[in-house]
This record gives structure tokens, sequence and C-alpha cells, in this order.
């Protein structure tokens, strides 16, 4: 059986939600050798503009059923981290002046930190590709860099993502996005789709 149920999120961004999803059991094999940190982790994760993080947040709780990671000062607000797996966010959720809602980064874990450096070899090849230097975020201890895309959000290309675990896990607030690094490289909405920059 395969149902989908499709609505908007308070800000408009389109959601489905699907069961039965069909897969033909076949793993993926990719040209570069790379593999995916995916399965019961689902995709990665998406960060999004919000005209309200809090009251975003507080939909995608109650009525989809996330539950809080943390928050990072960033703006005049938080944001805000949700999970729904053991991944430390599905969702993350951010207020800026400016900044129009919708999808500011996708985020797509690999198992080997080569391979990010490969990519990040590859990737800056092409001048202005590479929209946020290599760095370690504080909350989900990601180390990554961020790559612009045509459709103008950005790609964050991560390895060693920490994992939540809701028996034991307390919320947190961090005052920055980074230990080090993620140094905006150029000067365009997806790089600051990031966190907040060093205090
Ligand atoms: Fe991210």
């Amino acid at each position: 059986m395969q149902r989908l149920i499709a609505f908007d999120d308070p800000d408009g961004n389109p959601i489905e939600v699907v069961y039965g999803h069909p897969h033909d059991h076949t793993p993926f094999v990719s040209p570069r050798g790379i593999d995916f940190v995916t399965g019961d982790l689902g995709l990665g994760h998406v960060f999004l503009f919000a005209s309200d993080a809090q009251r975003s947040a507080e939909f995608y709780q109650s009525m989809l059923g996330f539950r809080p990671s943390d928050t990072i000062a960033f703006g005049p607000t938080n944001a805000v981290f949700l999970h729904c797996n053991p991944r430390h966010h599905t969702v993350a959720l951010a207020a800026i002046p400016g900044f129009e809602p919708g999808i500011g980064h996708v985020m797509l874990e690999l198992s080997r930190l080569d391979s990010v450096g490969r990519a990040l070899d590859l990737a800056m090849e092409t001048p202005g590709q590479v929209v946020r230097a290599l760095g370690e975020h504080t909350n989900d201890e990601m180390t990554s860099f961020y790559l612009s895309t045509p459709s103008g959000f950005a790609i964050e290309y991560g390895w060693n993502g920490r994992l939540v675990d809701d028996d034991s896990w307390t919320v947190g607030h961090y005052r920055s996005a980074s230990t080090w690094g993620h140094q905006v490289l150029a000067d365009v909405p997806s790089a600051v789709a990031v966190g907040a920059d060093d205090e």
C-alpha cells in the first residue's frame, strides 16, 4: 500500500509525507566511490530560512512529531534544530532579516573524511563554487564545507555528524555555529545559511 499527503509548513514550504515508498533494494553505487550516510537517518538535513523560527519549530514538533536538539544564537533570534531520528537534526529553522523563507542549504553526509576532502579539491577548481570553507559545527560536530548550486541554495557536504539518543539527550544552546573554519568565501545568501559567525 502506498499513501501520500501534501501540505505546507507555516511559511508555505511544501511538505510531502509518504508511506510505502517503493525501492528496488539495489545498493546505490556512486561513480566517485562515495558512501552516503543515509538509511534510517534519512537523506540528510535541510536548513530553512523562516519568518518566525519558533513558530515553525512548534509546527514541526506538534504536527510532525519532531523533537528539539538544541538552539544557536543566529541573528536577532535563535536558530532551532530538530530531529526525527538519531541524526542530530533533520530540520533547522532560522529567521534572518532580509532573507525570504525557503531552503538555505541541504546537508549530505559521507562515511569518510577523505571523500569530503576530494570533493573540496574538485569544487575548488571552479571559482565561487565553495561558499563556506571547511569547518566543524558546534552542535552536530559535523566537519563540512558548503557549495553553491544553480538553484541558489547551498549543499553542505560533511562527515562525522553527531547522533542523538533521546533517553539521555539534553537540549543545549550555543553562541556560535562553528568551533573552527566555515569562513564565508562568497557573498551569497546560501553562504549565510550555515549558522552564526563566531562571536
Ligand atoms: Fe547544515
